[in-house]
Parts: C-alpha cells; structure tokens; sequence
C-alpha cells in the first residue's frame, strides 16, 4: 500500500501530529500534499487520483466547529477509488463537535472509506502570552499517543477481512467532556458576542505594529492565503485573511499581534487537558 497524506496546517499543529502517525504506520512510500501554502491563482495541481491500492491521510484543523473551510476548498479535487481514508482533525481544546463527521461525508463524496478518525489537540491559535490556550500542544505526549494510533492503523490494514475496516463516525466517535459552568460561560460570551455583532458589526484582523516591525517578510511567506504584501506587512488584506495566525505565530519580532475577543473566555473556560481520541 502506498499512503499519499493531504494536510492544511496554518499553525503547524495539525501536520506535527499528522507526521507522528504516519510515523507510527511505518510505510515506506509516502507522498505528502501540503496544501497550506497553495497559490490559489496559480489553480495547478490540486486534483490526485488515488486507487484502492492506496491509503489516503487527511489532516486538517477546526475553526468554529467545522473544517476550516480553504482546507476543503483546497482538496475538493482529490478523487479516491474505494480508498481507505485516515481522518485526522486537531483543534484547540475546546471541542470539535460534527467536524470528523463533516470531513467523513466529504472524502466518502470523492471516493474515500473512512477506516479510522482521531480529533487531535493543538496549540489554539488565538493563545498568546496573555490568555494561553493549550500551550505546547501536541506535545511529547500527545505525539507518542498519535504514533501508537500509527501504529494500531498498520496493525488494523493487516487484517484480511477488509469490510471490518470501516467505521461509523456519526455514531461512535468519542467526544470531550466539559463541565457544565465553562460551557454555560462560553456560551455565554458567544451569544453577548452575537448581539453585540449584530448591532455594531466590527471585524478583527491581525495586523503589525509600524514601530516594532523589521519588514524581514517572514509572515508574507507564512500567509497560506496571501494576505500580506511584501514591503507593506503592517496592513492585512481582510478579504484574504483567514485569521488563522500563522503571521502572529511565526512573527520574530512580536509585532504582529491579534486581538481576538474570544482568547481570553477560551482561556478562561478551557483549561483542562482535552486527550486525543479515536475511532479505529
Ligand atoms: C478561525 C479559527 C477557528 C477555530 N475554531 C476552533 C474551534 O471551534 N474549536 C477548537 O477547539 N479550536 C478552534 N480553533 C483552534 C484550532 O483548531 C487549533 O489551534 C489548531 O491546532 C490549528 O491547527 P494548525 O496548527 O494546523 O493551523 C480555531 C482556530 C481558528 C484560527
Ligand atoms: S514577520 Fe513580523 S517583523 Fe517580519 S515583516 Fe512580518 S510583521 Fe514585520
Ligand atoms: S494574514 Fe490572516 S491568513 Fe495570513 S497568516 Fe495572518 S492570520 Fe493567516
């Protein structure tokens, strides 16, 4: 079996955790489609034509509670032939609700069988110094239990009866639990938030200070959306922008900062260590 990965990974989390499983697979061809820093204008080589003799990975990150959506954008025209499919999604210790389910029905449209799914912890990326959100992650941890699952996968594909590969996420993927209070916090929030945008609605973007800003262009060539221009990496282009922070993260010099109002209630509420989970 030949394994061909898809990953979208703004931050990093989601193809570290991505790269301990395939690890763990132990397979020795392997292709790696990274479409995080994609030039949408260029339209070339997004489409893959994979066979039932392949495995296919895909590993993308949860923003609100779905698939970030240019990652699917991205690899809509990766086509399967009755493939066996990994699913992987990382999200940021909050919860990832319907989002291995979402990317279930999208790989199954294109010829995929899901054979197992794993909701994988990264790093959130609104943490920052002031309101941290599930610093670190994945860490040593995270990244031997991801390679474990690398391996149990390998363990599962020897198996000659192929039917029992696989699985129903709807109805038997494990999710997080949390408390109650944090819950009715966050909610909360979200819905003030809501009115509040309703009435006066305000969009937030990262941007640069002038003042601390070297011009070295490190986050134009991080920008998976080509939302910075070159010379000009104070302003962000809020039509291309995707807040995932990649700039913010990747910015050796601080000055690029984003003031998301959802960092400090997601501090506040979501301290506690989420595990990763899987369905085989
Ligand atoms: C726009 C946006 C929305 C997000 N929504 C969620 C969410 O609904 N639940 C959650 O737990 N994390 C959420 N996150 C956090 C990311 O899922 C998390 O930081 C992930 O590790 C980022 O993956 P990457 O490093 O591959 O970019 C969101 C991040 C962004 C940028
Ligand atoms: S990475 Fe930071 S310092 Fe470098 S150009 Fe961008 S904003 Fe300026
Ligand atoms: S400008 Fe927007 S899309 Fe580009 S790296 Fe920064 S947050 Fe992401």
């Amino acid at each position: 079996m030949k394994l061909t990965t898809f990953c979208f990974s703004p931050t990093g989390t989601s193809r570290k955790n991505m790269m301990a499983v395939v690890k763990g697979l132990d397979m020795g061809d392997v292709t790696h489609c990274d479409y995080t820093y994609y030039n949408i204008e260029s339209g070339k080589d997004l489409d893959r034509q994979l066979s039932s003799d392949d495995l296919a990975l895909f590993s993308v990150p949860v923003y609100g509670g779905k698939v970030a959506p240019t990652a699917l954008e991205r690899m809509g025209q990766v086509r399967g032939e009755d493939t066996p499919a990994i699913l992987l999604v990382t999200y940021g210790n909050r919860n990832f609700e319907q989002v291995l389910v979402q990317l279930a029905d999208f790989v199954r449209e294109r010829g995929f069988r899901p054979i197992a799914a794993a909701a994988l912890v990264g790093e959130h990326s609104y943490s920052n110094a002031k309101y941290p959100i599930a610093v670190g992650r994945p860490d040593a941890e995270d990244l031997a239990s991801a390679e474990e699952l690398g391996r149990q996968i390998a363990a599962k594909l020897l198996q000659k009866d192929e039917q029992a590969w696989d699985i129903d996420v709807a109805n038997d993927m494990p999710h997080p639990e949390t408390p109650e209070a944090s819950l009715q916090a966050f909610r909360l929030f979200v819905q003030e938030y809501t009115l509040q945008q309703q009435a006066n609605p305000v969009k937030v973007f990262p941007a640069a200070s002038s003042e601390a800003c070297s011009h070295c262009g490190v986050c134009v060539g991080l920008c998976p959306t080509q939302a910075i221009a070159l010379g000009n990496e104070e302003v962000t282009d809020a039509s291309r922008c995707i807040r995932c922070c990649a700039c913010v993260k990747g910015c050796p010099t601080g000055a690029r900062t984003f003031d998301s109002p959802f960092a400090k209630p997601l501090s506040e509420n979501f301290r506690m260590r989420r595990e990763p989970l899987y369905l085989l």
